[in-house]
């Protein structure tokens, strides 16, 4: 019989110790930064599952990539190496290098909308959302309904209302909506994805109205990886094929590299559009930097080159999916109502459900979240009503796996820690806001318990 055992495709070669510290400490640490866990020094984390943004581990090919960085401030050979690999996977035209995801999102928006225009996309990430309202449009959500009920399963959580979307064309005018965006996995709905016949429907109807297609492609690897796993006739395909499929169906992308890129900083942006990637590469060089660099060093292109080929290799999928699922299944199986199925990147949380003497105005995501760090210095974020505010839908704590960094002892770890917490889940308070912020909030929120606990 084959062995089963899905291992994690890598053996250590560099280590970083973690520390651990005592529930005192912690009580003492979390007031300090007042129960926002953003504001926590991440030395006082013991297991950091804050975001699998940017902090994922490199691969030994990443690393001797590093060295081959070309540092040219124009024409180095390090973009070429970029262009080269992105433009094998996305097939976009125009690629154009930014620090981070949120910079190509900024440069997008500007250059296509204006004050009263709408984008709809299945849910905006919280930067995305912010750069769109910066610019005075309207984010609009328009994900499928089964991708707001948090225990239903459903194979593609992620996909767009197709028929919501038709009805907001006909509702506002084509004429205000600049373009139509598809978050590929849908981090904020869960890390739910999004299959290919949606992305076929979503495009079809962009083609029909002259309305152009872009992808938030920061988890593109993962929802290929899923659409292989679920959606008929894609079983023996690769990663990679999908991906350059999926991209077919699009005029462009916005990336992270942070996540699917593998490395530890950087982003982009694509479009088949001239006129547009000019003005797009002159709002770049006048805050990011000159296009065959953007705000990276020659290095992080370099890094990025052989990243995002490496998030399609199959066995890192497999793994990454699998010990995802292990973490979200282990917990689920006792009970804590998690987003169901769990997603790619990390497991949601279901606070509302988890808190239900906690109300909404009281933060029950931040409440957990802070629970978790108390009871194993773990550090959670929320996403609910402290990130999002009125609009939001749901009260979730994400649980982000880092790329290739935690064995699975770390994991059965967390989900002790979290079966712990949920049997004493009656006692866990609410929270208040003490300081906020006009823009983005949660990343610098002050709050304090509603009631002061009584020592003992
Ligand atoms: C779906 C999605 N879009 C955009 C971004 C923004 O990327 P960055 O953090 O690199 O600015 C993120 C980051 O978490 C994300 O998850």
């Amino acid at each position: 019989m084959p062995v089963k055992t899905i291992i994690e495709p890598f053996r250590i070669k560099s280590v970083e110790p973690i520390r651990r510290t005592t529930r005192k400490e912690r009580e003492e640490l979390l007031r300090a930064a007042h129960y926002n866990l953003f504001l926590l020094p991440a030395d006082d984390v013991l297991i950091d599952l804050l975001t699998d943004s940017g902090t994922g581990a490199m691969s030994t090919k990443q690393w001797a990539a590093l060295m081959e960085g070309d540092e040219s401030y124009a024409g180095g050979r390090s973009f070429d190496h970029f262009r080269e690999s992105i433009q094998d996977i996305f097939g976009y035209r125009h690629v154009i290098p930014t620090h981070q995801g949120r910079a190509a999102e900024r440069i997008l928006f500007s250059v296509t909308c204006k004050k009263g225009d709408v984008v709809p996309n299945n849910t905006h990430f919280d930067t995305t959302r912010a750069n769109v309202e910066f610019v005075g449009a309207e984010a609009v959500d328009l994900v499928i309904p089964e991708g707001r009920q948090p225990s239903l399963k459903h194979p593609f959580k992620g996909n767009m209302d197709v028929a919501a979307l038709e009805n907001l064309i006909q509702k506002v005018g084509r004429e205000r909506i600049p373009l139509v965006m598809l978050t590929v996995t849908n981090n904020s709905g869960g890390g739910q994805p999004v299959s290919m016949e949606n992305v076929r429907q979503v495009s079809a109807v962009c083609r029909k109205h002259g309305l152009p297609f872009y992808f938030d492609a920061c988890r593109f690897a993962e929802n290929s990886y899923f659409i292989k796993l679920r959606e008929p006739g894609y079983e023996s395909k690769t990663p990679k094929e999908i991906a350059q499929e999926m991209f077919t169906y699009g005029d462009g992308c916005t990336m992270s590299a942070k996540k699917d890129g593998m490395a530890n900083i950087g982003g982009f942006l694509c479009t088949n559009h001239d006129s547009l990637a000019l003005r797009e590469k002159d709002l770049l060089i006048l805050t990011e930097g000159y296009p065959t660099y953007g705000g990276l060093a020659g290095r992080d292109l370099e890094a990025i080159a052989v990243g995002v080929q490496e998030a399609l290799h199959e066995d890192y999928l497999r793994y990454r999916i699998v010990s995802t699922a292990y973490l979200g299944n282990h917990i689920a199986e006792q009970g804590v109502p998690i987003v169901q199925p769990p997603g790619g990147h990390a497991v949601y949380v279901d606070a509302r459900t988890f808190l239900p003497h906690i109300p909404q105005e009281q933060f029950p995501g931040v409440a957990l979240a802070a629970e978790l760090y108390l009871e194993g210095g773990i550090r959670s974020v929320e996403i609910g009503t402290l990130m999002f505010g009125a609009a939001a839908k749901m009260d979730l704590v994400r649980l982000a796996i880092p790329r290739r960094v935690y064995t699975q002892s770390h994991i059965d770890y967390v989900v002790e820690v979290i079966l712990e917490v949920w049997k004493n889940r009656e006692r866990i308070q609410g929270l208040k806001l003490r300081h906020e912020a006009p823009l983005l909030r949660h990343f610098t929120a002050e709050l304090e318990p509603v009631e002061k606990v009584l020592a003992g």
